[in-house]
């Protein structure tokens, strides 16, 4: 008798379909996914006998292995069938890791701060991650960081997490995910214990990724972690940056001294404004990369936006460059104290201090956005 074919299918791009078959003859074969993280929902929909993980995309095989013990997860190499057994492997975050307490429903001391600005390069990514670093390490409570810049992640590379699953993995499962499963997507800060959830691996890929989708996410993240924090993309105009704003414990809006940021900054005040977002109870004017002795003080730039500067963080570039090269947030470093100690103080007053309870305004948000849209369209 005849014994039944293995399903199986081959992930990766640098191997191809035939060179496969060659090697498999007895295998059945449902698809070739060449980018790495579309394997896990195929997977997870298809459950194949079989996955054959091609040598550049092997940093998946243990990922995969793991995530589906059912099924037998082949790492190729070239000019050999080797079949390793990864099957319950388990990979090391580092035995360094603060143990966490974590909460089942919603905490009731629970922060969400969006990092935002409607300008790049102005250091959101930098100061989310130190804002959570600071965090992590005053407090027991659960932490996390969701990387929401989708085009152009870079939470990964402040904490040197590269490697992790990412939101695109998480996307196939998001309809039956419960809070707690959200955690296995995402990567672990050994040292920190904080929680990240990275963006996705190329930008292609964000367009992968809906704005309801990452509304689910942020719930599901808020469900189970004390603080939370977002680096969100350098724009408006988003359906999931309102949607992050929206649901936001405070909205920290970087800014620095140089002009066309500060118009920015303050045309966003005034968009927010007319939109009926709480800006003196949710927004927080942060002053990055300072320099005393620029033309433009702080009361300048208060009297410009219109809203108090509730920190202000000197530029230290040497000092920041060198954590970043060694992937290791500012904070943990004992470098450049002055600039540390005031983002100490911003995450204390974010998350540790009294911060003023959300707005709820869910469905208004949405409304009043129209309506302004449709009153300019109308104005045109
Ligand atoms: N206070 C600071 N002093 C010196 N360098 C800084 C400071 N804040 C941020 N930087 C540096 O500026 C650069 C941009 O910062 P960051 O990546 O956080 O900006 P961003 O707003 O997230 O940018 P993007 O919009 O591209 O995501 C980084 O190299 C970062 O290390
Ligand atoms: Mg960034």
């Amino acid at each position: 008798m005849q014994e039944a074919q293995r399903r199986a299918i081959l992930v990766g791009a640098d191997m191809d379909m035939a060179e496969v078959r060659r090697h498999y003859q007895d295998h059945s074969w449902l698809a070739h996914i060449a980018e790495p993280s579309l394997a896990d929902g195929f997977v997870l929909d298809h459950k194949p006998d079989v996955v054959v993980v091609s040598p550049r995309a092997a940093d998946r095989a243990a990922m995969l292995a793991k995530r589906h013990p059912n099924v037998s997860v082949i790492a190729h190499t070239p000019n050999a069938r080797s079949e390793e057994s990864l099957e319950g492997h388990d990979s090391d975050h580092g035995s360094s890791v603060q143990e966490h307490r974590y909460v089942d429903s919603a905490p009731s001391d629970q922060t969400l701060v969006a990092v935002w600005s409607p300008k790049g390069g102005v250091g959101k990514s930098f100061i989310a991650t130190n804002l959570a670093v600071a965090v992590a390490l005053s407090t027991q409570a659960p932490v996390a960081l969701l990387d929401l810049d989708l085009h152009s992640p870079d939470l990964g590379v402040y904490l040197d997490l590269l490697d992790g699953p990412t939101i695109v993995e998480v996307l196939p499962h998001l309809s039956s995910m419960r809070s707690h499963d959200l955690e296995q997507y995402m990567s672990l800060h050994a040292g920190t214990g904080i929680r990240v959830l990275l963006g996705p691996r190329r930008p292609e890929l964000a367009d992968f990724v809906r704005a309801e989708q990452v509304t689910t996410i942020v719930e599901l993240a808020r469900r189970r972690f004390n603080h939370l924090f977002i680096d969100l993309p350098p724009h408006a105009g988003e359906d999931m940056v309102y949607e992050c704003l929206e649901q936001a414990t405070s909205i920290v809006l970087v800014t620095t001294q140089d002009a066309a940021t500060l118009r920015q900054t303050r045309l966003t005040l005034e968009t927010l404004s007319s939109l009926c977002i709480d800006v003196s109870g949710r927004v927080r004017v942060v002053l990055n990369r300072y320099h005393e002795q620029d033309n433009v003080s702080v009361v300048h730039v208060e009297d410009f936006v219109g809203q108090p500067v509730v920190a202000t963080i000197r530029e230290d570039r040497v000092s920041t460059e060198k954590a970043l090269f060694q992937g290791t947030p500012l904070i943990m470093t004992n470098r450049s104290p002055a600039l540390c100690n005031s983002l100490q103080e911003l995450a204390h007053q974010l998350c540790l201090g009294n911060t003023p309870s959300p707005k709820r305004t869910e469905g208004l948000w949405a409304t009043l956005r129209r309506r302004v849209l449709d009153g300019i369209t109308r104005a045109s």
